[in-house]
């Protein structure tokens, strides 16, 4: 027996206010608008994952009364093309007060199909603790999956096992075995052991057997360079890789523990183990950054689409301060849809090719060695995706910096991108610093190294998707996240400057929007 999930209708005069709160966070000029986001409030992680249909599902933590991270509903949309997304109604709703397991929240998890009906593995949360419980669609002919059932039992696994003295205990990622049971994986955090992954098993998705850890924070050695995996590793996500080409060559078969490193209270930044999964157990062979961003790439999910491509959405929370969020009515984005493939040893994220259909006005970059600033287009617009191919002699570097229209280079806001040619390699940085007046805006400098040699016969291949508030930089076949808030749509014009580096192959276009009007917090 199931129980229906009534959505819960928003009160007679709480109506006005959301309308409100969703034109004040449609106004914002810095709300994204090729990106996914709220209609208004809080979003932070994707969740449940699913293409069923040629329809792509999209849910998400909500919260649909304000922008703060409280009273998490699953939010829902869909897609046919991975561009534009149409709302649904919110497809999971915390239970009332003391009448549920998720009368706190119904925190991240995952869809799976069983037996032709879809269902979602998620993370009830009461009392600052969290438990597996599942909801199954109430019609599985429905192609929009609307109406979402709680099993009556929930939840499902009440609490950690007793083996490790596990402290933090939630996010799933479930998966059906050829023989047609079920295993689970959950997130977990250890009091002196790091963070790890623990496994379930399950003949019907519903009663689960503890199977022990598939891998746990202090197993890895590893090497000094390596980043902190911390105590506590939300979202795992196991994943077998895929070569990128069609013909199976550019990559081992192998697989990643993608997984979200948590510490006291603080997302750090979104890491992957690669190695071999077999018989219950993770051997990691090597340690990697998913996103060289740091915290503003977390808690991603993948899938894959029925083309067989593995996608990933990735949270990108704010870098502005909580002033700033109340006043724009909104806060979380996600990244554009990313495709993961195996690379040598390596996981490599691209962003899906599908996004190059948004794009609208073309300019291409003046060829030649870049001698001093010089507008590299007069292109400029809250939206653009830029292609630049770069070689640099020894030590020379390149930046390609969204500037500031009217002023003079290098006086109003600007953001820097700055691709450097040093004895170790080539590295690519970002700096924000300069980005925006607005005050309170966390503005930190990241760097992802790159493989590329640089020179002319390997030149470092740029790409810039800029969208607002968003900046996501791809090369090499990693991604770099960042967070920028220019108070004039005018800070964006792309200007190319340097020494000993010359510009290959260079374009810019300005991108189409997706935004759909009328978009409601509780449609
Ligand atoms: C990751 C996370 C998950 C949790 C969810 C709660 O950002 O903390 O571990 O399930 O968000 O919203």
């Amino acid at each position: 027996m199931s129980t229906t999930v009534c959505p819960e209708p928003a009160p007679a005069d709480g109506r006005a206010a959301e309308d409100a709160l969703v034109m004040r966070a449609q106004a914002d000029p810095l709300l994204p608008r090729f990106h996914f986001t709220p209609p208004a409030g809080w979003m932070n992680d994707p969740n449940g994952l699913l293409q069923r249909d040629g329809l792509h599902h999209l849910f998400y933590q909500y919260n649909p009364e304000g922008p703060t991270h409280h009273r998490i509903h699953w939010g829902h949309a869909v897609s046919r093309d991975l561009l534009s997304w149409t709302d649904l109604p919110i497809a999971l709703s915390p239970a009332r007060p003391g009448e549920g397991p998720d009368d706190d929240g119904c925190w991240s998890g995952v869809a799976v199909v069983d037996d032709g009906r879809p269902a979602l593995v998620y993370s009830a949360n009461h009392g600052g603790r969290q438990a597996a419980a599942l909801a199954v669609a109430a019609d599985a002919t429905d192609p929009l999956l609307i109406e979402w059932e709680k099993d009556p039992r929930n939840p499902l696994i009440a609490g950690p096992p007793g083996e490790l003295p596990v402290t933090d205990f939630r996010d799933h990622c479930v998966w059906q075995e050829s023989d047609g049971s079920w295993t689970q994986l959950m997130g977990a955090g250890t009091a002196d052991r790091g963070g790890a992954v623990l496994r379930y098993t399950s003949t019907d998705l519903r009663q689960w057997t503890y199977r022990g850890p598939i891998l746990v924070g202090s197993d890895w050695r590893g090497v000094p360079e390596d980043p902190w995996t911390a105590s506590m590793w939300e979202c795992p996500d196991l994943i077998a890789l895929q070569p990128a080409a069609p013909d199976g060559t550019g990559g081992q078969a192998r697989h990643a523990l993608i997984f979200s490193a948590w510490h006291q209270g603080h997302p750090q930044e979104t890491l992957a183990f690669v190695g071999d999964y077999s018989e219950g157990r993770f051997r990691p062979a090597r340690l990697q950054r998913v996103d060289w961003g740091g915290r503003l790439c977390y808690a991603p999910q993948s899938y894959l689409d029925e083309a067989g491509r593995r996608i990933q959405f990735a949270w990108m929370p704010e870098a502005r301060d909580e002033r700033g969020v109340a006043r724009a009515g909104w806060c979380g984005v996600m990244t554009v849809p990313r495709l993961l493939s195996a690379d040598g040893d390596a996981l490599a994220v691209e962003p899906v090719p599908e996004l190059t259909r948004l794009r609208d006005r073309h300019e291409e970059i003046p060829q030649g060695a870049v001698d001093g600033a010089r507008p590299a287009s007069s292109i400029c617009g809250g939206g653009l995706d830029i292609e630049l191919e770069l070689s640099l002699d020894a030590c020379g570097y390149a930046e390609v910096v969204l500037d500031h229209a009217g002023d003079e280079p290098g006086s109003g806001e600007r953001t820097v991108i700055r691709v450097d040619r040093g004895p170790e390699g080539c590295t690519i940085r970002v700096d924000p610093s300069h980005a925006s007046h607005e005050p309170g805006v966390e503005a930190r400098t990241v760097t992802m190294p790159v493989r590329t040699r640089g020179d002319a016969d390997d030149p470092v291949r740029l790409r810039v998707i800029l969208d607002r508030s968003t900046l996501e930089v791809f090369s090499d076949r990693r991604a770099l996240s960042a967070r920028v808030y220019p108070t004039d749509p005018e800070s964006t014009r792309v200007v190319v400057t340097g020494a000993r580096a010359r510009v290959g192959a260079g374009s810019v276009w300005t991108m189409r929007s997706t935004r759909r009007a009328g978009r409601r917090l509780r449609p």
